[in-house]
């Protein structure tokens, strides 16, 4: 397969349906399947990380941007107690409104079931419900397929409900759903992307006022290319050191005195470095990250994405050596990525697996690509997929396609 079909993605099954072709066919299922109308059809996207990693949980910043990849859904309100859950790909799921509780309900159901539950505990009054899902979002790939599913269930029960809440506040709700659903200590990362992100911008984020601002993000205006290279590898180990790096980080603020590590900067960090001991490496992740993220925000102001190549390698280099989260295979993108020319390359989300992204010009995709795919060939890893990116629009309800 030549490298610029695999970069554009067209040759592989992951390759974008389009929001169009996907409603139409999460619409004819859901009709097929229960003989009727949805009340509506909503979506929400998939999200990439320019940079700002694991600065979330520290209520430091961030700069996502949402996938032109997305989950859609189906959603009719039932008048009796049973939860009918399919997606495209995988059979139905029946659950009562009794299980839609922490512990009721395990799998991918708990994508669904999470939500639904999440907002009954903030006042959305729980029905029944009949829901039919598709993707485009890779799963399992590093980039909130499970974020975009929640986002897009959540969306569609305050909507029905007529709540019209504020985005931040269904962010919570979704966090909330992961938390103690599906049992993740995520931060709010994935879901301020998916539901504030819009199109030809990178949403500047602050995790402790989360006030957020839109950063124009239009790699093709300057001619260059902004690629996700996801290894195809999740380890075994994902949650649990996840929590780990929490809890690291949690102590290095209390050695530091402060509320969290978003108030220290890189000199305190530091200063402090005999106190810290140990937690010295994480905490100058933090504080360095935080740092990178306000320098890469001033220049995507600017208009000078270029310059902020560096930011995303350096960004990497911290990752992997001081947070210690990286892994072999995503050091192969990143490096190979490096090696033919990607003005900045770094892993993305909670590490160990999943997907990279690489900031390249136009002109180096195809290079960029082939070198990629090659050093994970040398190294007997998995073929990594190469995905060209468009910076998206955040979730919305879809008008009901004609069919
Ligand atoms: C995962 C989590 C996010 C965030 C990232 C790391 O993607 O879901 O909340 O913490 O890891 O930046």
């Amino acid at each position: 397969v030549p490298p610029a079909d695999r970069a554009t993605g067209t040759d592989h099954p992951l390759a974008p349906a389009g929001e169009a072709g996907l409603a139409r066919r999460v619409l004819a299922a859901f009709r097929e399947r229960t003989g009727g109308e949805p009340d509506g059809l909503w979506r929400a996207p998939g999200r990439a990380n320019l940079i700002g990693e694991h600065t979330d949980y520290n209520e430091g910043f961030a700069l996502p941007f949402a996938l032109d990849r997305s989950v859609v859904v189906a959603v009719r309100r039932r008048p009796d107690d049973l939860v009918r859950l399919s997606s495209l790909g995988v059979g139905e799921v029946r659950l009562r409104l009794a299980d839609v509780r922490p512990g009721g309900v395990t799998g991918w159901a708990a994508y669904v079931a999470g939500p639904a539950w999440a907002l009954a505990e903030d006042g959305v009054a729980a029905t029944g419900l009949d829901v039919v899902l598709g993707s485009d979002v890779p799963v399992g790939a590093g980039l909130s397929s499970s974020a975009a599913v929640q986002c897009a269930v959540a969306l569609a029960l305050d909507d029905l409900a007529g709540r019209g809440s504020d985005r931040t506040h269904l962010a919570r709700v979704v966090q909330r759903s992961e938390n103690v659903v599906v049992g993740a200590p995520v931060g709010l990362l994935d879901q301020m992307a998916s539901l504030h992100a819009r199109r030809g911008n990178a949403l500047g984020v602050d995790f402790r006022t989360l006030a957020v601002r839109h950063l124009p993000l239009r790699p093709a205006d300057a001619g260059l290319a902004l690629l996700v290279l996801d290894t195809r590898v999740a380890h075994a180990h994902v949650t649990g050191s996840y929590a780990e790096r929490r809890r690291a980080c949690e102590a290095a603020a209390r050695v530091l005195g402060v509320p969290a590590l978003r108030d220290a900067t890189p000199a305190d960090v530091a200063a402090a470095a005999g106190r810290l001991g140990d937690l010295l490496p994480v905490a100058r992740h933090v504080a360095g990250e935080d740092a990178r993220v306000l320098a890469a925000a001033a220049l995507l102001q600017r208009g000078d994405l270029v310059a902020v190549g560096p930011l995303l390698s350096a960004s990497h280099a911290s990752l992997r050596d001081d947070l210690a989260v990286s892994c072999p295979e995503l050091d192969s993108v990143v490096g190979a990525a490096a090696g033919a020319g990607a003005l900045g390359a770094r892993m993305m989300g909670g590490g160990f697996g999943g997907s990279a992204v690489a900031l390249v010009r136009a002109d180096d995709v195809a290079a960029v690509t082939v070198a990629v795919l090659a050093a994970a060939r040398e190294r007997g890893f998995p073929e990594p997929q190469v995905i060209t990116v468009h910076p998206d629009r955040g979730a919305s309800r879809l008008r009901l396609p004609a069919s």
